[in-house]
């Protein structure tokens, strides 16, 4: 290639083009360098810092540096790696959203509970049930037994109650009752598992292992699966029974009527499976001995990966130390599968941590306002009907009095991205912070000013594009704020650019309202 550049990255060599850069040359060799306020199309803006590399001993925006023959850069090193985390806490530092809402902070499971509640506000309860049917284990029956922390936190029970989750996720569960939806698995089995005890922990674990595309067979002393669900006096066998077959048609094989002991040996187990896990729930003292691994208290004794003393065999749920909560066992279930995956696929176990959430903590009474101008100000609803739950038409009602507390760019934000891959912690530098604003004069725009990372990319495309009036930095310092120039308003702004600045915008401050994307 004439006139290319050699450099090296991370000691790899690349060649790029006179004047293109070091991001560019890092884009080739595939290395992934956070950038935040870069786009080709805009040219480098280096308002943000997150694209940091180290080179001659400096530290450098890669977006603005351009190659020279020859460069050495480093990338991947502690150093530079600290250096964007600290720039991703600098902006988090005044950030004022939730990239997901208390309810599914709050969910041990982890719901995407405002997902929900969108596709029952556009009138979708089938796209709700899909959801519901591939993200929980057992939805019948936890729909009516969970005790709903979601609930808890639900900003809406600031204002008056908080929404009725629980009776939702039951609607949405009974939709699919008689045709249940079987959720898709990954692989054809790689790997088989065999799982002590087919109670919540584990048989929320054969759902989740099962989905990863592994064989899963389960034991059980019972003649019956469901271990202390059996006893649940407000379920039906009816409901638990279709929660349990939806999970053998996942290809979960059952086997009744065997218990640890002389015939059935952890060491026998290992022979005939890859992993072994143990979900039995509570044992005594001497079921405990006879199983054969370590214990503390009154429990089996495992890390924080669920591993007991006895390699490729696991434990969790109550046979580690009580669990109170329902959900919370089923947790439990999933995250140990999800450990198991793990260890079976890569030989060693990483820790999945909780996602990434930028929080706001508690709202201003003005704050709450603008978040209840997005809910209907019904009082909160209670079935008609206890017996069978929510009607369809009741459920959406009640879907209404949700407030979107959530953000509307999670899953899709550069911030968010970036601050889970870096460990970035919002207090670090954090102190007070802005009051949340939202402008929702624009049919096609929500512009939320708290989550702007003036980073310039709007304005550079309302300059590029010749909009009559476009947006500009106002204010100074730290109040920096994008807007529209002479007090007008960001629909004035942004007349014929507005899906453009939304589709540019690294984070969720200029974002699409729910209505023109259908409810998704
Ligand atoms: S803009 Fe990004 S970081 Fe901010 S709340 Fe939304 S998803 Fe989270
Ligand atoms: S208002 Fe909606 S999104 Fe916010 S916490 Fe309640 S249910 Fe969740
Ligand atoms: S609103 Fe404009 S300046 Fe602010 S983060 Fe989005 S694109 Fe960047
Ligand atoms: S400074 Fe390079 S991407 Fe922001």
């Amino acid at each position: 290639m004439s006139g290319a550049i050699q450099l090296t990255i991370d000691g790899r060599v690349v060649e790029v083009q006179p004047g293109q850069t070091v991001l560019d040359g890092a884009r080739k060799l595939g290395i992934d360098i956070p950038t935040l306020c870069y786009l080709e199309k805009c040219g480098p803006l280096t308002s943000c810092l997150a694209c940091v590399v180290k080179i001659n001993g400096k530290v450098v925006p890669s977006c603005a540096t351009v190659a020279t023959p020859g460069m050495a850069v480093e990338s991947e090193t502690d150093e530079v790696r600290e250096a964007r985390r600290t720039a991703m806490e600098l902006l988090l530092s005044d950030h004022v959203g939730d990239c997901l809402s208390p309810c599914q902070r709050l969910c041990p499971l982890g719901l995407e509970i405002p997902k929900l509640i969108r596709h029952m506000q556009a009138g979708n309860v089938a796209a709700a049930s899909v959801y519901v049917e591939d993200a929980l284990p057992l939805p019948g029956t936890l729909s009516r037994l969970c005790h709903a922390p979601c609930e808890n936190g639900c900003r809406r029970g600031t204002a008056d109650q908080p929404v009725a989750i629980r009776d939702l996720e039951r609607t949405v569960a009974d939709a699919k009752a008689s045709a249940p939806i079987i959720p898709l698995r990954k692989v054809p089995a790689r790997f088989s598992v065999v799982i002590v005890g087919s109670g919540p922990t584990g048989l929320a674990a054969a759902f989740a292992f099962a989905r990863e595309g592994h064989a899963c067979t389960v034991v059980d002393r019972n003649p019956a699966a469901g271990g202390s669900l059996r006893r649940a006096t407000e379920l039906s066998e009816a409901v638990l029974s279709a929660d349990i077959a939806r999970i053998q048609a996942l290809g979960v094989e059952f086997k009744f009527g065997m218990a640890l002991g002389a015939a059935l040996t952890i060491d026998g187990l290992r022979r005939g499976f890859d992993a072994v896990f143990l979900a039995t729930g509570e044992l005594t003292k001497d079921e405990l001995t006879a199983v054969g691994v370590s214990a503390a208290g009154s429990g089996i004794k495992i890390n924080d990966v669920f591993q007991t003393n006895v390699p490729a065999v696991f434990a969790a749920g109550s046979v580690v130390k009580p669990v109170k909560h329902l959900v919370r066992a089923m947790a439990d279930g999933v995250a140990a599968a999800e450990c198991i995956h793990q260890f079976l696929s890569h030989g060693s176990i990483r820790k999945s941590g909780k996602p990434f959430s930028s929080i706001m903590g508690r709202l201003e009474k003005s704050e709450l306002a603008l978040f209840l101008k997005q809910g209907s100000p019904s009082p909160r609803l209670t079935p008609s009907n206890v017996f069978n739950g929510f009607s369809e038409e009741e459920a959406c009602a009640e879907a209404a009095r949700c407030v979107h507390c959530d953000c509307r760019a999670a899953g899709d934000c550069g911030l968010q991205h970036y601050s889970a891959m870096y460990g970035a912690d919002q207090g670090r530098f954090r102190e007070g912070r802005r009051l949340f604003e939202q402008h929702r004069q624009h049919s096609e725009v929500i512009y939320e000013p708290g989550k702007c990372i003036r980073c310039g990319i709007c304005v550079r495309i309302t300059e590029m594009s010749r909009e009559p009036l476009g947006l500009t930095f106002i204010g100074r310092g730290f109040d920096v704020q994008v807007a529209a120039p002479m007090n007008e308003t960001i629909a004035e702004g942004l007349r014929k650019t507005a899906e453009e600045c939304i589709e540019g915008c690294p984070t969720g401050a200029l974002v699409q309202p729910d209505e023109s994307r259908g409810g998704g």
